[in-house]
């Protein structure tokens, strides 16, 4: 509604920020406005991730907070969306009954839509979809308007939805069945948004290298004789051609499907980032078999290592999970030694959660004790450590190309930025560079998180006007 202010919190991963940029260019394209803080905002989205306990517990945190000030306020429309609304469904409203709107997933499009029917109705209205409606593949959800965080740097969704079936993970319950993004549409969406100024693109669907598995199957399903399907490779490729363009990124590939198409692409398109995240999860082959991962250690470590071959200098990251049902000080002691020997240059270690629905929080007898997961967790987290602070070091005397990204929270004086590895570095600068522009930068130092530089020389200033970014997300 024009006139009113707006802010969306996101809790979750890359997709449900990109969400929540939806949401944001929904209400935008209704004529609200970005609030200044959560106090004088008149609608308050909450866009939710339940991928673990924590995070369900940190939006009924949140919603406590936000009920002293519906009091004050009782006009002020607070709206839960995302995968824990998806999951919990009318449970929000009889735990918040000051929750005026809740979405799921499958009906972001409807945001503002939902707001004005709540608005009449005067009580709370739940509204959760099985499945995504628009899977034509012509009205896929990504073709609503997005407000981007940043201007110079854009999420493309390329898929939606996940088909496997990790025992430990709630996203296909949340995020429905997997449903491909058509090739044309987003290679569109990536020459508009190279138009409107944006440099760095980051593909993103749950299980990448499967894209386009569920294209085929539908024209043939029509009757047409289809023989190759479109690879994840040739869209790495078609992206990365496009004028303007000068880094993709993905998220993410699973290993099992990680093809050496893929990895070709990624050796021979100039744009494609020098990053792969190649998700672990485990490193005992019985827990990797238990979690239906569809991968042995060993063939983790062989695609890994044919992708450092084919990429010179390829920084790798993962997600690790330990604790898993079942998971002996054996299985741990493996997962310690894959990690070692994959030299990671940085990991998203966690404990596992159980969530409910899914088949490993069934084996409640063997869940591992929480001080014993603890303790594997801090273990891990000085192995990954150690990698990363090596890799880092190794980048020393190196200089790198550097997206900027503005000043540095802790010291305004000094500028942060991204190497095409995905690594953060920090470094002073006689003139204030804009975000979005590019530099060289001389690595002089390193910690386990971050490098530290010198500006060589600043090689390509921002194209674009610097926005504001989203409020408070
Ligand atoms: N599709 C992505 C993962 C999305 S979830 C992939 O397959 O790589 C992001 C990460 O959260 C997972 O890789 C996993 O390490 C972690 N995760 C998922 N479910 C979890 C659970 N129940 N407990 C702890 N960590 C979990
Ligand atoms: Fe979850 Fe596995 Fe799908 Fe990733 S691939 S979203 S971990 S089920
Ligand atoms: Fe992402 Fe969390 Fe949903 S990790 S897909 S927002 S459950």
């Amino acid at each position: 509604m024009a006139g009113q202010t707006y802010v969306v919190r996101t809790f979750g991963c890359q997709m449900n920020e990109h969400d929540s940029e939806r949401i944001a260019g929904l209400l935008e394209a209704d004529g609200l406005r970005p609030a200044a803080d959560v106090d004088d905002a008149d609608v308050v989205v909450l866009n939710t991730c339940c991928i673990r306990e924590n995070a369900d517990n940190k939006l009924y945190g949140h919603l406590g907070q936000l009920k002293a000030l519906k009091q004050r306020r009782p006009d002020m429309q607070i709206v839960v969306g995302g995968c824990l609304a998806q999951k919990d469904r009318d449970l929000i409203v009889s735990k918040a009954p000051h929750v005026d709107v809740v979405f799921g997933t499958h009906n972001v499009h409807r945001a503002v839509e939902l707001l004005g029917e709540q608005r009449v109705a005067g009580r709370s209205i739940v509204e959760i979809l099985e499945e995504t409606a628009a899977d034509d593949h012509e009205s896929f959800p990504s073709a609503l308007p997005a407000r981007r965080e940043v201007p110079y740097a854009a999420w493309v969704t390329i898929q939606i939805g996940c088909d496997n079936s990790c025992a430990f993970c709630i996203v296909p319950a949340v995020r429905g069945r997997e449903i491909s993004r058509g090739f044309d549409d987003i290679v569109d969406e990536v020459r508009a948004l190279a138009a409107d100024g944006v440099t760095e693109v980051t593909l993103l669907g749950q299980n990448v290298n499967s894209y386009g598995r569920d294209l085929t199957l539908a024209r043939r399903r029509a009757g047409e004789s289809v023989r190759v399907r479109p690879l994840f490779a040739d869209l790495l490729r078609a992206v990365g051609e496009v004028d303007g363009i000068r880094r993709v990124r993905y998220t993410s590939p699973h290993p099992k499907d990680l093809r050496p198409e893929t990895i070709e692409a990624m050796a021979t398109v100039p744009t494609v980032c020098e990053h792969l995240h190649l998700p672990l999860q485990a490193g005992s082959d019985r827990v990797l078999a238990a979690m239906h991962r569809g991968y042995t250690a060993e063939r983790y470590l062989q695609r890994l290592a044919a992708a450092r071959a084919a990429v010179p200098e390829l920084a790798v990251t993962t997600d690790i999970i330990v604790g898993f049902p079942g998971e002996t000080d054996e299985d741990f002691e493996r997962t310690l030694e894959v990690a070692a020997e994959a030299r990671y240059d940085s990991a998203y270690t966690f404990i596992y959660s159980p969530r409910p629905g899914t088949e490993a929080a069934e084996r409640v007898d063997e869940f591992v004790p929480a001080e014993v997961s603890a303790e594997r967790f801090e273990r891990l987290r000085v192995v990954v450590e150690r990698s990363a602070l090596a890799r880092h070091r190794a980048r020393v005397g190196a200089t790198e190309e550097v997206m900027v990204e503005g000043p540095s929270r802790k010291d305004p004086d000094v500028t942060t930025g991204r190497t095409r590895h995905n690594k953060l570095v920090h470094f002073r600068s006689p003139e204030s560079l804009r975000p979005g522009s590019y530099a060289e930068v001389t690595v002089t130092a390193a910690a386990p998180h971050h490098l530290i530089g010198a500006l060589a020389r600043v090689t390509i200033p921002a194209r674009h006007r610097t926005r504001i970014p989203v409020a408070a997300v």
